[in-house]
């Protein structure tokens, strides 16, 4: 499924994937402000199913206008479930859980939230996804410009990441195609178990590639043009940072997909007596170190555009990471 395009410069970033406590509100909101400083217009939405909580490390009470309004038509535009944050250019939406973890809800009404998202004004959209690994977090991630994966340097968020990443792949490869035989092969591939002896996606592009050649050129296409984006949080040491690399790479062999390593920030104790004091880190303590590590992800960000073939940086993306 191709990310609904934009009509202007409006960028929607999800941030998803790893575990919870990964980090996933701290950096959505600290992103955030600093866009925000930088005089861009800046709405966070807060999408994490019983976790909701990016208002607290914003220092803002629970909002009491929710998405929820808006789905069930209590108010009759977004717009007015959208709150103020206090700090300039930056506003606030939550209860997007509703329809992102509704049992019932349809990749249409996921598609009409996306449109709705649409029509707002701002320059930078973040949606906060929480850790699900539910189909509609997926969809939402698939759909939108950028999706950013969050990730700490421990092995079980490592393998959180990849299993949200091979949901993903394999989801966003399923819809590209239409042919039901080749559906039925991904399906299979999914499953590592499967009888028709599909282990990697190497082996399933074959598998495609006998049935279908022209599909399995569409699957190609569509895996170059993939490119999830990798944020390391809690980095305490060198070797840590390397991690980010390693799974990289992984990616690129395994699933032969492009992954973006949009850099790290380190574990700092400055972060967490930021968030007891509900100020945002990047304004409480700026020139904590991790802070300092923040704000050089959100710059990037500003810096990267997208293009019709998915994420383009104005540098490569060893010298934003490395630099
Ligand atoms: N870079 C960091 N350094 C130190 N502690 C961090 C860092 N990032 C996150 N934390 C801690 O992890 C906790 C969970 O972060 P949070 O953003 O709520 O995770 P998530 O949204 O992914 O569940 C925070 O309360 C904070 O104490
Ligand atoms: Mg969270």
């Amino acid at each position: 499924m191709d990310p609904i395009q934009n009509n202007d410069q409006k960028v929607i970033w999800t941030i998803g994937g790893g575990k919870g406590g990964s980090g996933k509100s701290f950096i959505t909101a600290n992103i955030g402000v600093c866009l925000a400083e930088l005089g861009a217009r800046v709405i966070l939405i807060d999408a994490d199913l019983g976790g909701a909580n990016l208002h607290t490390f914003l220092g803002i009470s629970p909002p009491s206008h929710t998405l929820s309004d808006f789905i069930k038509k209590r108010v009759a535009d977004l717009r007015e479930v959208i709150i103020p944050t206090g700090i300039p250019n930056l506003q606030l939406l939550t209860g997007a859980e509703d329809l992102l973890n509704a049992a019932d809800a349809k990749s249409v009404q996921r598609r009409k939230l996306l449109r709705s998202i649409q029509t707002l004004e701002g320059d930078y959209i973040f949606v906060d996804l929480g850790a699900g690994n539910s189909l509609s977090v997926l969809d939402f991630f698939l759909m939108s410009d950028g999706g950013i994966l969050m990730v700490t340097p421990e092995p079980t968020s490592i393998e959180n990441t990849y299993r949200f990443l091979k949901s993903a792949f394999y989801r966003r490869l399923k819809q590209t195609v239409s042919s039901y035989r080749v559906k039925t092969l991904i399906e299979g591939a999914m499953d590592r178990k499967n009888e028709m002896g599909i282990r990697s996606p190497q082996d399933l592009f074959q598998a495609v590639m006998d049935v279908d050649e022209g599909e399995a050129k569409r699957m190609l296409e569509e895996t170059e043009s993939f490119r999830p984006n990798l944020i390391l949080n809690q980095v305490r040491s060198k070797k840590d940072i390397e991690i980010g690399f390693a799974i990289r790479s992984a990616c690129q062999k395994y699933f032969g997909l492009r992954l973006h390593y949009l850099g790290y920030v380190v574990f700092d104790q400055e972060v967490s007596d930021s968030i007891r004091k509900r100020r945002p880190l990047v304004l409480e303590n700026a020139r904590s170190r991790a802070a300092q590590c923040v704000r050089e992800i959100a710059y990037k960000l500003a810096d990267l555009r997208i293009d019709s073939s998915g994420m383009k940086g104005s540098r490569t993306e060893d010298e934003q990471v490395e630099s």
